[in-house]
């Protein structure tokens, strides 16, 4: 007996050595870096500005990225996250403008591209907090890169840099285990015919804008290449902090009669609640549920009938 107890207890001993070990490791290696290997068919493609993909672009900007990157004058000079989950440590999002030291004039289209859709800088450095957008369709993902280059005020180059990210140790050892860059796919990807409501309405609510990020568990057991594998796909509940660093949890967007939006919205209080963040009682959504103003009706429409379809989760958000 006593025998056992000892080879157990330095079995313990040895595997948290073990641990405390891996976690120095983490520490010390911080956010990884990659070997930048961009397909050949990535890298060589060259955005055409034209005017239908600027406004395309600039569509899709304000409701994806401009949130996060905007400054007090209306430029993409990043800023500090403020509403970052305080476990992850500090972030700020970085200068995405024309300018050619401070933002992202010497990126190629291709690097660019690259990087939206898995994560990995032209440097190899890997962005864990920067969404990814790996299935976005390929002429959107080039109207936002023809949103970047265009005259459009926000995007013309502008000085400014941000200090260094300041991951936690937990983000550190997240982006060596679980956070990990999204293979990229190269084969074409077309936005679904919208005739096909849930099918559009899906690529919209998934891959253009990513709604099931926030409106799913949690930020780290998400799966952007399968978003549907997410843990508890948009049955809400992640924690977010808003600008003062109050919780406010996600809804659950899923139809369970008790605890999702079936019986609570309908498709017209569906669609003020999603562009205009207005409740059927006529109060307003918290932040960071964010405005989708440059939303058409159609397209807010196409994800109710796409929510209709997917699993119900029973989980009550309070
Ligand atoms: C949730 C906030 C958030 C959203 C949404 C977001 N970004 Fe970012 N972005 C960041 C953060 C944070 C970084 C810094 C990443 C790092 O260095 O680890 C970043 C970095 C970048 C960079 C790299 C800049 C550099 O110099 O290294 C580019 C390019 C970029 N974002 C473009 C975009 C575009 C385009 C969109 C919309 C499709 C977008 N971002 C949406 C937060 C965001
Ligand atoms: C940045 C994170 C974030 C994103 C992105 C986001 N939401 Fe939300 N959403 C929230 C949070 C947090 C709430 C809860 C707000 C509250 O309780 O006041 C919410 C609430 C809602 C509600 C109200 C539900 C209810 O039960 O009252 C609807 C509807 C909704 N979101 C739809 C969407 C759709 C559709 C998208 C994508 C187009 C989306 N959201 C994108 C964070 C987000």
């Amino acid at each position: 007996m006593k025998k056992i107890f000892k080879i157990t207890a330095s079995a313990v001993g040895v595997i948290i050595v073990l641990i405390a070990g891996l976690v120095a490791f983490f520490a010390f290696r911080g956010v990884p870096s990659y070997e930048v290997e961009i397909p050949e068919k990535i890298k060589t493609i060259k955005v055409e500005v034209t005017p239908e993909r600027v406004a395309r672009g600039e569509k899709i900007a304000l409701v994806v990225c401009n949130g996060c990157h905007i400054d007090n004058n209306s430029r993409l000079t990043g800023k500090n996250i403020v509403d970052l989950p305080a476990a992850f440590g500090k972030a700020y999002s970085l200068n995405i403008t024309q300018d050619n030291e401070d933002g992202i004039g010497k990126w190629t289209d291709g690097e660019l591209i690259n990087f939206l859709k898995t994560g990995i800088k032209p440097n190899g450095k890997f962005s864990p907090i920067m969404p990814k957008f790996p299935r976005m369709a390929d002429e959107d993902i080039q109207s936002v890169v023809a949103y970047l280059h265009s005259d459009r005020y926000p995007v013309q180059a502008t000085k400014g840099k941000q200090p260094a990210q300041e991951p936690s140790l937990l983000l550190k050892i997240l982006s060596n285990t679980v956070m990990k860059p999204i293979p990229v796919v190269t084969e074409p990807i077309h936005v679904p015919d919208s005739t096909d409501l849930v099918a559009f309405g899906k690529y919209v609510a998934n891959d253009m804008i990513a709604c099931y990020a926030c409106h799913s568990k949690d930020f780290a057991k998400q799966d952007p290449l399968n978003p549907e594998l997410s843990l508890g796909f948009y049955g809400g509940g992640n924690p977010m902090p808003d600008l003062n660093g109050k919780i406010v949890p996600s809804s659950n967007l899923t139809f369970d009669n008790e605890t999702g939006i079936a019986g609570k919205y309908n498709e017209a209080q569906f669609i003020d609640a999603v562009k205009f963040c207005k409740k059927p009682d006529g109060s307003i959504l918290r932040y960071p549920m964010g405005p989708h103003v440059t939303l058409t009706d159609y397209e807010v429409k196409a994800i109710y009938a796409y929510l209709k379809t997917i699993p119900k989760i029973k989980n009550k958000v309070n």
